[in-house]
């Protein structure tokens, strides 16, 4: 162990519980040099603003050593900073200046595949088939008169053969690009690199990992086919992620790793979690990656597919506590993140899709749990859905026609010209281009602006660690209420939250809750109580 940062944060080891997680897509977060990509020492510079806002704890997307073919998602070296965001050092100081802050660390762990350009994998290319070098990964003989075939029909997600075929005419798989090989869970040797892996970052005070592709690593014995592909039937094998079973993702034998990860997190001071990006057929399957001798939290991203209706909040919600009661475990709220059109534009874009956004952001911080928020939802940031071709990066792009990059556009900070202080002063560039239309969406054009989505944020979070009534972990109470809308209450000690959600077409009267905390957009008083607009959200209290 090198250098360790004592956490001043350590002794609330259940912290994880009821956190608010705010998710850094390092890249586009805020540029300390100049060079148009976002860093970590830009990170450090920003963590004011981040206390400010109120969050608990960043998860920052992987910064390792990285030819970037997948935004970081493809690691060369697990072990240290890609030259793009900085040093270990850079990471170090950051680390120590968050904590010394109050805020906590996530970073990004990715387990199922390597670079091409992880040494590894440079010496499985190097090594003949049937080598100890190729047992690390996924080698197999394809099929055919003369190979010539993948061994099966396995699809990538970012779309094509998840299969590669390589000079000596063995083929390896990729459940991604290429260019992200997947590794053999089954050899101990990857095993234990892993667990070495999470130990260097426990060891440099991370106080969580982000589990990438948490379902994938072990894949049904035999590689048998899925039956279907795009190329046989025109359906895609990724369209049956959340919703049905495949032979590569969410295997039993995959808690086997969880529960030797528990215990080396468990040694460790302070409450050190990790939360899944699991994909599994049912929720009651997803939790199985939660317990006390496997992970902590799974997002939830039922609730993030939810569309801006009543009833289907109300039922991914009522699904997902049930859950998180059965595993004992809080659920973990999302809305958007680096994978997933923003959900100002999921819910209808433009000035509809913003006031549903921030009403949005009402509902789910009212909830019992862990929240993520997305870098930028804060702004209200929409998605960039005019990016030119040219300029983007996404790996799925090529193979789908369909891409990320539109929910990953660098940070608006503040002033009148793009990349609006995304880099240091005087700075122009982004590695890709801010909208004219974020100048007035900016950090510095919405600080201290009443009733805007920043504002709005920050009195939230306010509210949500200091009012009593949301203090517990309890579950919540449903309110009888007209269809469209969404009314539930929190109550401990003797306080009382209610949150009410219109997602019908008409404004409603509401009386009888108390007093408002906060809206995400004015109310008028009516006959004694309030009248609460189409698209919005209100807390009210009663002590
Ligand atoms: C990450 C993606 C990434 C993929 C492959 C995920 O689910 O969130 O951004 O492309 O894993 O690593
Ligand atoms: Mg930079």
């Amino acid at each position: 162990m090198t250098v360790s940062t004592p956490s001043p944060l350590t002794s609330d080891a259940d912290w994880w519980r009821s956190a608010v997680v705010y998710q850094v897509y390092v890249r586009s977060f805020a540029d300390s040099n100049g060079d148009g990509i976002g860093d970590l020492q830009g990170i450090r510079e920003r963590l004011p603003y981040l206390r400010d806002l109120g969050v608990d704890a960043l998860w920052l997307t992987p910064f390792y050593t990285s030819p970037m073919v997948d935004g970081g998602y493809d690691v060369a070296d697990y072990r240290d900073v890609d030259p793009m965001f900085g040093t270990l050092g850079d990471f170090e100081a950051m680390i120590t200046d968050a904590h010394a802050l109050g805020v906590r660390i996530i970073v990004d762990i990715v387990p199922n595949h390597t670079s091409s350009r992880h040494p590894w994998f440079q010496a499985a290319l190097a090594a003949a088939p049937g080598s100890p070098e190729r047992a690390r990964y996924l080698f197999a003989e394809g099929n055919g008169e003369h190979g010539e075939q993948p061994p099966n029909d396995w699809e990538s997600i970012f779309g094509g053969p998840a299969w590669t075929r390589v000079p000596d005419g063995q083929w390896y798989l990729h459940l991604f690009d290429p260019a992200q090989p997947d590794l053999n869970w089954r050899h101990p040797e990857v095993r234990a690199e892993f667990e070495d892996v999470l130990r260097f970052w426990l060891d440099r005070g991370v106080d969580g990992f982000r589990i990438d592709v948490a379902h994938g690593m072990i894949k049904a014995e035999g590689l048998p086919d899925v039956g279907f592909n795009s190329m046989t039937t025109g359906r895609r094998q990724s369209e049956l992620l959340g919703k049905g079973r495949l032979p590569y993702f969410d295997q039993d034998e995959v808690h086997d790793i969880y529960r030797a990860w528990r215990p080396i997190l468990d040694s460790y001071p302070g409450g050190r979690m990790a939360v899944a990006e699991a994909w599994a057929e049912t929720p009651q399957r997803l939790a199985r990656y939660i317990g006390p001798d496997e992970l902590h939290q799974a997002f939830s991203f039922d609730f993030l597919d939810a569309t801006w209706s009543a009833d289907s909040f109300r039922k991914v919600i009522d699904t997902a506590l049930a859950e998180s009661t059965i595993v004992g475990a809080p659920t973990t709220w999302v809305l958007s993140n680096h994978d997933r059109q923003r959900h100002v534009t999921r819910y209808g874009d433009g000035e509809v899709g913003l006031r549903r956004a921030r009403a949005a952001a009402l509902l789910m911080l009212a909830l019992p749990g862990c929240a993520y928020l997305y870098q930028g939802e804060e702004l209200g940031l929409p998605e960039v859905l005019d990016l030119p071709d040219e300029l983007r990066q996404d790996p799925a792009f090529l193979r789908t026609g369909e891409s990320r990059d539109g929910c990953r556009v660098p940070i608006p900070w503040s002033g009148d010209l793009a990349p609006y202080g995304f880099g240091p002063a005087g700075s122009e560039l982004s590695w890709l281009p801010a909208p004219a239309t974020w100048r007035a969406l900016s950090v510095a054009a919405q600080a201290g602006v009443p009733g805007s989505t920043l504002e709005l944020y920050r009195a939230a979070l306010r509210i949500r660690h200091t009012h009593p009534a949301l203090a517990g972990t309890d579950g919540i109470t449903w309110l009888e209420s007209d269809p469209g809308l969404l009314a539930f209450r929190r109550d401990t000690g003797g306080a009382v939250l209610t949150c009410v959600v219109n997602t019908g077409d008409a404004p409603v009267l509401i009386d009888g809750y108390g007093q408002p905390l906060v809206a995400s957009e004015a109310l008028t008083e009516r006959d004694g109580g309030h009248l609460l607009p189409v698209d919005a959200a209100v807390w009210f209290e009663r002590r």
